[in-house]
């Protein structure tokens, strides 16, 4: 099979070794397979069979722990380096240049706007922050003690009964309009359903105020004519969106693109990242490491904690990653952050305790050998409850800037000539051809 340079991470241009020989002892029978990239294509070893009428040989891999799902340009990650850049631009100048409103455009578009583009997209995002007041009447109805980030996963879903034609994926001016209001709307939803919460009325959105700004206003304006953040505080915010826009194909993207193979429109399959952004082995740490450091209470109790963790009675929250075996980037560029916001609040005793923990963990041969480093779960809680955030907002607040990155890897997907609906195949276990029983025969 002829191969070409998509530069992939393994890059280059074919050569004849660029092959893997396969023998299959069942048959004696040897196969080549091209390597591209750095992977060989998992359908080539259909081609093994030990007989005509073989299906031929499958991979086995759950939860994907070595497949590759998609060609992608959007976000190049390397774990073993500490490594994090959006369309080849580092997190770390990201997060010091740049806003996440213009990191929301580059993930979408490819490249950094000019001003001209970046004007228009900040225009057109803002002037679509308001929701059909319908959306507000639903969100009423939900129990007064309904989880925000349950209430944010039906209402953007629920979107796509505001917008019938949004399911016109392939018209490429209907398409852009519905995801100019994803991103607009994420966070007027998000602030709905945490004044739901609080037994506040909601508050609209004021589009005379930067995108993370009129977050602010939305989730904690009262009775003042305008709310207007501080300014440190409103950046560490937008920061933050900045770390969390995307995070190439993790569960909840996995999710975004699996459902949106369906074809289905993208408030759906946008809220199938939600849902899959609620669990809390995704959403969920930067809570766990709060709960932990309290529980902890106070820096002198972190030595006997520590050695808790090494005998393996527990687990140290917001360490150690399943792709970074380095500092994760983004937890060096929130420590920073969380320095700037602790200045406006005053300092919360946990950081104290938070960093006594880094300072012996990264010290320590326990976790050295295993290269557990601080994830960016670690301090993001305790900048979240600086902010005056409880902890069920945690996740929403990790939605509102991942969705685009789960629009830029959507659009990507249904512009990919390769993929298809997505559909894995399964190793089946169970019992075969069985007569039906009448429940008087049953035991
Ligand atoms: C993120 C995480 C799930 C990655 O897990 P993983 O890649 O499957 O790694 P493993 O569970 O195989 O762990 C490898 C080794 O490190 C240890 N380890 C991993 N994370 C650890 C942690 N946070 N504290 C203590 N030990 C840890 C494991 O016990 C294991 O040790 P062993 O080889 O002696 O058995 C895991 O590091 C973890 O649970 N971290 C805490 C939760 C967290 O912060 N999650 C947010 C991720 S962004």
């Amino acid at each position: 099979m002829a191969t070409e340079d998509q530069s992939g991470n393994g890059g280059g241009v074919a050569s004849a070794t660029d092959t893997l020989t396969v023998t299959d002892n069942r048959t004696g029978q040897t196969y080549e397979v091209p390597i591209e990239d750095g992977t060989i294509r998992a359908m080539a070893l259909r081609d093994v069979k030990v007989s005509d009428d073989d299906f031929g040989l499958m991979t086995y891999d759950p939860a994907f722990m070595n497949t590759a799902s998609c060609r992608s340009s959007i976000t190049y990650l390397d774990g073993d380096n500490g490594v994090l850049e959006y369309r080849g631009y580092p997190i770390e100048q990201l997060a010091e240049q740049s806003t996440y409103i213009e990191v929301a455009y580059l993930l979408i578009h490819g490249e950094l706007p000019n001003q001209k583009q970046l004007d228009e997209w900040c225009h057109q995002i803002t002037v679509h922050t308001f929701v059909h007041e319908n959306v507000k009447t639903f969100i009423q109805g939900f129990r007064y003690d309904a989880h925000p980030m349950g209430m944010l996963l039906a209402t953007v879903g629920a979107l796509s009964t505001f917008y019938p034609d949004a399911n016109r994926i392939m018209d490429e001016d209907v398409r852009y309009m519905n995801l100019i209001r994803l991103i607009a709307k994420m966070p007027t939803l998000a602030a709905f359903s945490y004044r739901h919460s609080m037994g506040q009325p909601y508050v609209y959105p004021d589009n005379e105020l930067s995108y993370p700004a009129n977050f602010l206003s939305m989730l904690f304006k009262m009775s003042e004519s305008r709310y207007e953040p501080d300014p440190r505080l409103e950046r560490a915010l937008d920061i933050l969106f900045i770390l969390h826009a995307d995070h190439e194909q993790n569960c909840s993207t996995s999710a975004v693109r699996a459902v949106g193979s369906s074809q289905v429109d993208p408030y759906s399959a946008v809220a199938a990242g939600v849902a899959a952004l609620y669990g809390p082995l995704h959403g969920g740490a930067n809570e766990a490491v709060l709960r932990m450091l309290r529980r902890i209470g106070t820096a002198d109790n972190v030595p006997d904690f520590i050695a808790g963790v090494k005998e393996g009675k527990e687990r140290l929250m917001g360490f150690g990653h399943r792709v970074y075996k380095n500092y994760d980037p983004r937890a060096k560029i929130i420590k920073a952050a969380a320095d700037d916001v602790f200045e406006v609040t005053g300092t919360n005793p946990l950081l104290d305790i938070a960093t006594e923990l880094e300072k012996i963990a990264l010290e320590d041969d326990y976790f050295v050998k295993r290269k557990l480093y601080p994830n960016v779960d670690f301090y993001s809680g305790l900048i979240y409850e600086a902010l005056g955030m409880p902890v069920q907002m945690f996740p929403v607040l990790f939605a509102i800037p991942r969705t685009s990155g789960w629009i830029a890897q959507w659009l990507e997907m249904i512009q990919d000539k390769e993929q298809k609906i997505a559909r894995p195949r399964q190793i089946y276990t169970g019992e075969r051809s069985r007569d039906y029983v009448a429940m008087d025969a049953r035991a």
